[in-house]
């Protein structure tokens, strides 16, 4: 790399869960290759079937509370603090929906697809830690109507997250890595195209070539729980692990 990386823009996608044991879409035995996203993570597919919406996203909440942080997710946690300590910073943005980043210590991390731990109202848009009992008739507990909490996650046809923030910092960052994603949905697919016409550095990191694999200037393929704490080992001149 030209330049001392001090900014680093990881967006990452389902991939960095997978040796968590969580299912990535469009992998063979895929969430997506399994279920119709069309009939149970769209706005009409809510207002249709709520019942079947909530039912799916208390399968994949379940799946998540069984899964624990990987040693992909605690490099990062890693690398946030290494890169803070030279008066750097990591913007860690993720397509995913879980919490593992949050588990395995990472202390700032940019939903840009919502979070599956977290419920909204489609009455006043408050949201609210998802609770075990929470059913079709609990009542907001911002506005108090009944019947209207959703899963406050980003569902298809809907606009993602926080995207000027994660504009501003893919802009000023030093180096782009993408970890754990196809490359098959935007605006995340369109982040290392941004990057390259800012001059910005991109490396993928993935366990194969992603659709966008093209646009990289480096990459490493291999399963994440071993080339990411490898990257961040590199990044912060630490001994690579054994
Ligand atoms: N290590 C690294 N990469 C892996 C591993 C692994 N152990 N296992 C799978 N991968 C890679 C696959 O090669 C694939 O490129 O992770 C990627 C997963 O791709 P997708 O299943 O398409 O997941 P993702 O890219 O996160 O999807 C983006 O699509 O449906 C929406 O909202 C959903 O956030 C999701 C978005």
């Amino acid at each position: 790399m030209s330049r001392p990386v001090a900014r680093v823009f990881v967006l990452t996608g389902a991939g960095i869960s997978a040796e968590s044991g969580l299912g990535t879409f469009r992998d063979p035995g895929g969430l997506w290759r399994r279920f119709d996203p069309m009939r149970l993570a769209t706005p009409e597919a809510f207002a249709r079937e709520p019942e079947e919406v909530h039912a799916f996203y208390n399968l994949r909440r379940q799946g998540v509370r069984e899964a624990a942080p990987n040693a992909a997710h605690a490099a990062l946690a890693r690398l946030e603090v290494g890169l803070a300590a030279r008066g750097g910073g990591l913007f860690l943005c993720t397509q995913n929906v879980d919490d593992l980043h949050e588990r395995a210590g990472s202390r700032s991390v940019v939903h840009m697809h919502g979070e599956l731990m977290r419920v909204r109202c489609t009455a006043c848009g408050a949201a609210a830690p998802w609770a075990e009992d929470l059913g079709l008739d609990t009542a907001c507990p911002a506005c108090g109507r009944r019947g209207g909490m959703r899963p406050d996650v980003v569902w298809f046809g809907e606009v993602p997250l926080h995207l000027d923030a994660i504009g501003d910092a893919l802009a000023a960052a030093d180096l782009f890595v993408a970890i754990g994603t196809s490359g098959a949905v935007y605006p995340a697919a369109g982040f290392v195209a941004q990057a390259r016409a800012a001059g910005i550095p991109t490396r993928e990191i993935n366990l194969a070539p992603s659709d966008t694999a093209g646009l990289f200037d480096e990459a490493t393929y291999g399963p994440a729980t071993r080339a990411v704490p490898d990257f961040v080992a590199e990044l912060l001149d630490e001994d690579l692990p054994g």
